[in-house]
């Protein structure tokens, strides 16, 4: 892939340095599929130290057959691609009002690419899985302490049976056609399309079936979706990726000339896909249907683009709302949760035209 900017070099947004928490500015969302230098970055702890030497992946718990596989008997498996939208299920905490606490991203801790791997069904098959099984539970190499415990984790996820079957959850081990960079999960990462990020665990140590419902801190504490303030109650887990857009160009607090501008940005989903994108320049008193670029049906983002001749100097607000193929579209107000997950209001810049 050739660099769409091949004298510049690109930075990414530093959010913390250890454990390294860095996003993409938007600006540098421009090609469907995002290099690795530029793919945002999200860890709960530092990087682990691993040996490759002798690595071996195990698959034990309610199987027939425990398994140790080395990284040669997995690459030489059946491979699946699957190219999808991997969204931090924090992107965009920093636009929710009241503010919440943690990392404050703003609206780049997305990527887009392609993935190649095993599927876990073509692994979990080997193993053969119990009639008793209801999770898959994913651990990583990286751990270490919480603020909330003494106890040390390692970053553990589990999925439903049903979302670990299925053919496009995958274990990949390259991405866009290169191997998979260390800082991304290598030599194994789990990838699953259409849910949040933390879904997709890096670095992967064991694959664990088990009886019951995890309940690991990342799992049962985080990414859960608290509605009230004071207390838990209303939990509910984090999984599919909302309806959602963002305004690529002009960026936010731009001045323009008066004449032709190209609005520009990507809307996606996690359930189905998307089919209609509205832009307003009146900051939402009327909508227009912007241009969608490349329709997609799978877990992709689409770009869209939408002509605008700005005649009379003046401030505008520029708000894109997305709909997908299940009548979801994004609202006005985001859904307020005490952790900050799962923004998806309808998304907004303000220009100068002068
Ligand atoms: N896997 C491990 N082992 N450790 C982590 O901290 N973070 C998760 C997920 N998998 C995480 C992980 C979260 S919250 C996200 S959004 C994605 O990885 C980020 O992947 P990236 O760093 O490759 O962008």
């Amino acid at each position: 892939m050739v660099p769409k900017h091949p004298d510049v070099k690109p930075y990414l947004i530093t959010r913390k340095l250890d454990p390294e928490n860095q996003e993409t500015p938007i600006h540098f969302i421009e090609q469907e599929l995002i290099q690795t230098p530029l793919f945002y970055r999200r860890n709960h702890f530092s990087y682990p130290k691993l040996t490759y030497s002798n690595y071996f992946l195990s698959i034990n718990g309610l199987v027939s057959t425990p398994l140790l596989l080395s990284m040669q008997t997995i690459q030489q498996l059946p491979s699946k691609t699957v190219e999808m939208v991997l969204e931090c299920s924090g992107n965009k905490r920093s636009l929710f009002e009241p503010k919440v606490f943690g990392e404050q991203w703003e609206k780049g801790a997305i990527s887009q690419g392609v993935w190649t791997g095993v599927s876990l069904s073509t692994l979990l098959g080997l193993s053969g899985i119990s009639q008793d099984a209801k999770e898959v539970v994913v651990e990583g190499y990286d751990q270490g302490k919480r603020t909330d415990s003494d106890e040390s984790f390692y970053y553990s996820r589990s999925l439903p049976v049903e979302k670990a079957l299925h053919p496009d959850t995958i274990i990949a081990y390259e991405y866009n056609k290169k191997p998979l960079s260390f800082k991304h999960g290598f030599p194994f990462r789990l990838i699953v399309p259409q849910w949040y990020g933390m879904a997709s665990v890096k670095w992967i140590k064991q694959i664990s079936v088990i009886g019951s419902y995890f309940t690991g801190p990342f799992q049962r504490i985080d990414y859960l979706y608290y509605p009230n303030q004071e207390n838990d109650d209303g939990a509910q887990p984090v999984t599919t990726m909302n309806v959602n857009s963002t305004i690529h160009k002009p960026l936010d607090m731009a001045i323009l000339n008066t004449g032709k501008h190209e609005i520009k940005g990507i809307a996606w989903t996690g359930n189905g896909s998307i089919t209609k994108v509205e832009i307003s320049m009146d900051n939402g008193d009327t909508w227009t249907n912007a241009n969608i670029i490349n329709q997609k049906s799978s877990y992709k983002w689409v770009s869209w683009s939408h002509e605008w001749k700005a005649t009379e100097n003046g401030i505008y607000t520029i708000k894109s709302k997305a709909t997908d193929s299940h009548g979801q579209t994004q609202p006005s107000k985001p859904y307020w949760n005490r952790k900050g997950y799962g923004y998806n209001a309808i998304d907004q810049i303000r220009v100068r035209v002068e």
